[in-house]
């Protein structure tokens, strides 16, 4: 191992390893092999399996199932099955289930990364920043959608059954933009991963089974192209919505026209990256980190054309092989990498053929001194400089970490290269003039433009292309049209209209406004149409006066005495105790407040307790305890405490002096108090008060069996 004066020498980085155990654990668990999920149940494994591997070491990591076209027609039924009564539910129903959704998937957080990045081989770093977090956004934000849809979207109703397929560079998180805008507007779904990498969305599907969500309303099976096909074709799907080649866009186009299905596209592209002279350089340089490196450059909209102004070409290359030298390519779970594994040989095939090619066709390639990993399937960090505006490299998207670099002169010359492209699905320009840029962004021919950024994405906002990259939105209100259709317009609604004319009946639009109004005065009068879940809640840890997630990512379920599930909590680690030890001792100022102002604060909080006794109490008797019995003893408990606050005197020793010794008690500090398992609230209450009543600050784990009750303790105080 080194010392520390030679890590500072040459400034290595150390390893910095994320642990696979839990996903290891949850593979062994199913034995690494795993069915379909049709109608809320799992299937045995299929007849016709396939491997998934990691690519990072070429290895297995589970055996998964090769659905049927029999399976696709299960599903289907399934979906047509449960769609009315999930319509019916009514906008706040699907609401509390997508919440559901996005908080289970925050409580998972870390497995979903680590899942994600060992399937997938994207480094944890983004798999745990941007992917995972960007998922449960996805669903809260569309949880709000399916609350507003009946006002803010009047004469919509879903499209109906919807066959979904992702391809394998973002694989949780074109699910989650898939089904959640699906699932907000009352759908159902059938989804089919792309075969490289199906596991987060097996465990997305356990997920919709752990918040109960109606069976058939997502159905999830895995498998390969034929199955996509299979889906595609299925007559009982009302839509189609795909991301992936350019090429299975088109076989899909092709087999969906004329059959009356809805369909939306997102598919490749080769996006331009415009750096104007008097642009910020350094940011320009970690933008093409972001633009062309992120995800290995398997990005539908990276960054993969630079096209930089004459002048600062010299400059931008130079820079950027200085900061290309220090990426760090390897381990996807090491925490200091930047670029992970290729998803599979033949990407990785198909990445070092286009580079043959760009050498042949006469363009320079310069890529890092240092060597990848051999183990798995790695490519390093290319630029081509020397590109002619015809190389197929200019023109054909690699889906890999290959930038090529070009050179422009004057605005009117950008916008024309940058739409030389048979693709439109993003553009970023770079330039410290906003005129320039307010000038040229709406002229480059692209679904999204970032200005002094690149590949930024948020719900709130459609994601979607022009010409081959596809068409339709992803998120946002735009997004949303392409999973309903409109009941006051079109045919139907025409000859509804033609027909109320006749009969000098009332319009399509009155009539939908009265059925709203008469479905709310119902509701009042006979309460929710159908029975909604519980509000999700998520018991967090309280550090510092806030409450916060675990800092591992994990969650731990708690179990009722009969064994069933009543919530899960956040699993800490040593970071969060540290948090907490750091906040406690900013908190010092507790023990310099009067022992009076301490005790009131504790009779405060008696006070709150007994407000809400009832709640504790039924808390209590879930774990099996005597619970208003327990929550008495804990507010008499809390009296004594406070009690004791001021009373708590030091002493007057009779030392053999003439003057007089006081002993005066002081609070040690920080107390770390772990609570006993039994008698979750009083045992806890018991641990920890008299050391808060004498003026320390504490650190405490609750009862590792029956922790809600002092989460939610939290909320009283
Ligand atoms: P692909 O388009 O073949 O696969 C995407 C999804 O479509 C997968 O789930 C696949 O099983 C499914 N699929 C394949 N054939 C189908 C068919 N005939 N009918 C219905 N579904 C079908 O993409 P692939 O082969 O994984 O990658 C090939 C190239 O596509 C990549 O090199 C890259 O250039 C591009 N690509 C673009 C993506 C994007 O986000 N725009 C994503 C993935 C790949």
């Amino acid at each position: 191992m080194a010392s520390i004066p030679e890590i500072f020498q040459s400034m290595e980085y150390g390893p910095a390893p994320e642990s696979a155990g839990p996903v290891q654990e949850w593979l062994g668990r199913h034995n690494r092999e795993f069915g379909l999920f049709i109608g809320g149940r799992w299937t045995e494994l299929g007849s016709e399996t396939f491997e998934t591997l990691n690519p990072a070491t070429a290895k297995p990591l589970a055996i998964l199932t090769q659905a049927s076209s029999a399976d696709i027609e299960r599903a289907v039924a399934a979906a047509r099955k449960a769609q009315p009564q999930w319509w019916a539910l009514g906008g706040h129903g699907r609401a509390r289930y997508l919440y559901a959704i996005a908080r289970q998937v925050q409580k998972h957080s870390r497995f979903f990364a680590v899942l994600e990045s060992l399937d997938n081989g994207k480094p944890i770093r983004e798999s745990r920043d941007i992917d995972v977090p960007l998922v449960a956004r996805h669903f809260y934000h569309h949880a709000g959608w399916a609350q507003l849809m009946e006002q803010d979207l009047p004469e919509r109703e879903p499209v109906g059954v919807i066959g979904q397929i992702i391809p394998w560079n973002f694989p949780l998180l074109m699910l989650a933009w898939k089904i959640a805008p699906a699932l907000a507007m009352g759908n159902t779904i059938v989804l089919k991963p792309a075969e490289f990498t199906s596991l987060t969305a097996l465990r997305f599907a356990e997920l919709c089974e752990e918040i109960g969500l109606p069976s058939g309303v997502v159905n999830i099976l895995t498998g390969d192209g034929r199955a996509g096909e299979a889906l595609v074709k299925h007559p009982g799907v009302d839509k189609i919505a795909f991301t992936g080649s350019t090429e299975v866009g088109r076989l899909i186009r092709q087999a969906t026209a004329g059959s009356g299905k809805k369909l939306s596209l997102e598919l490749g592209g080769k996006s331009p990256f415009v750096v104007f002279g008097d642009s910020d350089l350094d940011s320009v340089v970690e933008g093409v980190v972001d633009a062309i490196w992120f995800n290995q450059g398997q990005v539908c909209c990276a960054g993969s054309r630079i096209l930089v102004q004459e002048g600062s070409q010299e400059r931008l290359v130079s820079k950027l092989k200085a900061r290309m030298e220090t990426l760090r390519v390897g381990d996807p779970l090491d925490k200091a990498v930047d670029m992970g594994a290729i998803i599979a040989p033949v990407q990785l095939e198909k990445i070092q053929q286009l580079v043959r090619r760009g050498e042949d066709e006469g363009a320079t390639l310069w890529q890092p001194s240092w060597s990848c990993p051999r183990d798995g399937w790695f490519f390093p960090p290319t630029l081509f400089t020397e590109v002619s505006q015809a190389a197929t490299i200019a023109q054909v998207e690699i889906f890999g970490p290959v930038v090529v670099l070009m050179t422009f002169r004057t605005p009117a010359e950008a916008v024309e290269l940058a739409n030389n492209t048979r693709y439109g699905l993003a553009a970023s320009v770079w330039t410290e003039n906003i005129n320039l840029a307010l000038d040229v962004a709406p002229q480059l021919k692209a679904g999204t433009i970032w200005i002094n950024c690149t590949n930024v994405f948020d719900a709130a906002s459609g994601f979607g292309g022009y010409r081959e990259s596809g068409f339709g939105r992803e998120g946002g209100r735009e997004g949303l049209r392409e999973y309903v259709k409109w009941v006051g317009s079109g045919a139907a609604g025409r000859r509804g209209r033609r027909a109320n004319a006749r009969s000098g009946g009332e319009s399509v639009r009155a009539k939908a406004a009265r059925s709203r109004q008469a479905t709310a005065s119902n509701r009042l009068s006979r309460g929710p149409a159908a029975p909604l879940p519980a509000i999700d809640r998520t018991p967090k840890l309280y550090i510092g006066g806030k409450q916060v997630r675990p800092d591992s990512g994990y969650s731990i379920p708690v179990l009722d005495r009969a064994g069933k599930r009543l919530g899960e909590v956040g699993q800490g680690n040593r970071k969060d105790i540290r948090n907490a030890v750091e906040a406690a001792h900013k908190a010092a100022g507790w023990g310099r407040a009067t022992a009076h102002a301490r005790a009131q604060v504790l009779y405060y909080l008696a006070e709150n307790l007994a407000a809400r006794a009832e709640e504790f109490a039924a808390r209590l008797e879930a774990f099996g305890g005597a619970g208003e019995n327990e929550v008495a003893l804990t507010i008499e408990r809390m009296y004594t405490y406070a009690a004791w606050a001021d009373k708590y005197d030091g002493a007057v020793h009779h030392t053999p002096y003439r003057n007089v010794t006081l002993a005066m008690p002081e609070p040690i500090g920080v107390l770390g108090v772990v609570a006993p398992p039994e008698w979750p609230l009083l045992g806890f209450v018991s641990a920890v008060l008299p050391g808060v009543a004498l003026g320390n600050t504490v650190v405490a784990v609750p009862s590792a069996v029956a922790p809600l009750a002092a989460t939610d303790l939290y909320q009283v105080l």
